[in-house]
């Protein structure tokens, strides 16, 4: 039996339901619309999707707020159209993973609505209520901050306790030391999976348990979080993530995926800090499948810390550990625009994402250079955009829209094709440079962003070396090249990414090869190369199978 897993060879892609494709011109991405691109996706070479909730919610968080976790929200479509969804996908030989908003559910949920009702109905213990501090108990139960800034507890007048968010107001956290919450959940798990999905990816899910004695969480010099802490918000959040309890429910939901086959798998939403990420994975690999790694989200074009990334990665999930990385998502500044909108620097780093060891995550028009796109106040939609920092709103400074603008299809102008009628605004607008940037322009180019993206997925689904290849870095004199090898059985691979914008040549390597791909110049499989010239920012793999 093969040792590596689907998930594991596989290249996935994120799919952002509300942007991709409008097939009722409303202006909003719904199902029907995705079932009408799944050949573009197949065409494309892609293995999986990953799909942002699509479920019951009154979008205040862009579904990330639910209702119901059994039901499709009616702008998105109907049950029929998932199970015809799942069901292409699956004639297609592409996989399908659901977002499973565990930690939290939307305020206007019936049990949150039941549970801030007193302190006695049946839902009264589903989420977490503590009573205040002072005399009028209107101080907060103690000094944890949500994520995204501000006490992480809200007073609810007519309970005459505070509920605890770990995210906005809005989504209040479910208690997860409530055995009928937890089952209820496990439930739900199964209800998706016995309808035959592919997996899951779990929503902030090291943020599920608190410290049951609520203790204040120490303070830190820090405002941002990094790659090396997770502290941020000027507190460190040792009492409010990665707790044991979170662990164990990560081994409880792997248990429970075990049990289906075909295969299912897990990949987590986790902090950036790799070594609290790896404690997800569970001590004996017994947790979840993957972790996000969002270090390349984060880091800079420079050789060197990529390299100390890679490194990282490497020694935290040696195999049978697996890494999992992204340039961008529907959070984070989509990749190129955080390169100067450079192709060149872009198709670099996506031979890095679909090079190195671990499962890479493609977000949404990436592979047609879709930029961020600066959003005008008046169409904000964004919920984080709204809240302030030092009194100024945040959208000034980050804002999610901006990497959340509808699929660029065509080149027109009103909505990139987004929706049917050229003339419908879609719920958020599309930039001027969707008229290069769109996928019926550069499918007719054969020297595009797409076609490069066809042509390295292709190369990939060929080369189990790339998939599933042991990894190790090289070393080289020039500290703008980064260089590495993959290799599994006779297939032997070399890849070199010249990081410089110039010209570099690489005098009488040690190795003897072909140029087997290139992020820029046309191959010619036969010509065997003792001399090494890379153009700037050319990535190359080199193939020394002999
Ligand atoms: C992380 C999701 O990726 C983000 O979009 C969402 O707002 C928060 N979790 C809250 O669910």
């Amino acid at each position: 039996m093969d040792k590596y897993m689907w998930w594991q060879k596989a290249v996935f892609y994120q799919i952002y339901p509300r942007s991709f494709k409008d097939s009722t011109n409303n202006g909003i991405g719904d199902l029907k619309g995705i079932i009408s691109k799944l050949d573009y996706l197949k065409e494309l070479g892609i293995d999986a999707i990953w799909y942002s909730p699509f479920f019951m919610s009154p979008q205040e968080d862009f579904g990330y707020d639910i209702t119901a976790y059994d039901k499709i929200a009616p702008e998105y479509g109907t049950m029929d159209d998932f199970k015809l969804l799942l069901e292409k996908s699956h004639a297609l030989g592409i996989k399908m993973i659901l977002d499973l908003v565990l930690n939290h559910t939307s305020d206007k949920h019936p049990w949150f609505l039941e549970s801030k009702k007193d302190q006695s109905n049946p839902k009264a213990d589903w989420y977490v209520w503590k009573d205040g501090k002072k005399k009028n108990g209107k101080k907060p139960p103690n000094n944890w901050k949500s994520i995204i800034g501000g006490s992480m507890w809200k007073w609810n007048e007519k309970r005459g306790q505070f509920y605890l968010h770990q995210f906005l107001p809005c989504q209040p956290d479910l208690n997860w030391r409530n055995e009928e919450v937890k089952q209820q959940m496990f439930d739900y798990i199964e209800y998706w999976l016995n309808k035959g999905v592919d997996g899951f990816r779990l929503d902030i899910i090291h943020t599920l348990f608190e410290d049951n004695k609520f203790r204040d969480n120490p303070k830190s010099w820090r405002l941002f979080p990094s790659e090396s802490s997770s502290a941020s918000l000027f507190q460190n959040p040792r009492y409010t993530q990665f707790l044991p309890e979170t662990i164990e429910i990560c081994k409880s939901i792997r248990k429970i995926v075990n049990n289906y086959s075909p295969p299912r798998m897990l990949v987590g939403e986790a902090t950036r800090e790799p070594k609290a990420i790896r404690s997800l994975y569970g001590a004996h690999n017994d947790g979840l499948n993957l972790v996000f790694n969002f270090s390349l989200c984060n880091t800079d074009f420079n050789p060197k810390k990529i390299t100390k990334i890679i490194q990282e990665s490497e020694s935290l999930l040696p195999e049978p550990y697996w890494p999992c990385f992204c340039l961008s998502n529907h959070d984070n500044k989509r990749m190129i625009s955080k390169l100067g909108n450079n192709e060149e620097k872009m198709r670099l780093f996506t031979l890095l994402l679909l090079s190195i060891r671990g499962t890479p995550f493609i977000y949404y028009g990436e592979e047609v250079g879709m930029h961020q796109v600066k959003i005008p106040k008046s169409q904000w939609s964004d919920p984080i955009a709204f809240l302030k920092f030092f009194k100024l709103p945040i959208g000034r400074f980050f804002n999610r829209d901006g990497c959340r603008t509808p699929m660029q299809w065509k080149p027109v102008e009103n909505n990139a094709g987004f929706s049917p009628n050229s003339s419908i605004k879609p719920w958020l607008p599309v930039p001027p440079s969707l008229m290069t940037q769109n996928v019926e322009t550069q499918l007719n180019n054969k020297d595009s962003l797409l076609k490069f993206y066809h042509d390295l997925l292709k190369f990939r689904k060929n080369s189990l070396a790339l998939q599933i290849g042991t990894f190790s870095l090289l070393s080289t004199a020039n500290e703008k090249i980064l260089t590495y090898k993959r290799t599994f059985g006779d297939e032997k691979l070399i890849i070199i990414l010249n990081f410089s914008n110039k010209v570099v040549e690489i005098v009488n390597p040690t190795i003897d090869g072909f140029k087997a791909f290139s992020t820029k110049s046309i191959i010619d499989h036969n010509n065997f190369v003792s001399n090494i010239i890379l153009d700037k920012f050319e990535g190359i793999i080199l193939d020394i199978r002999s």
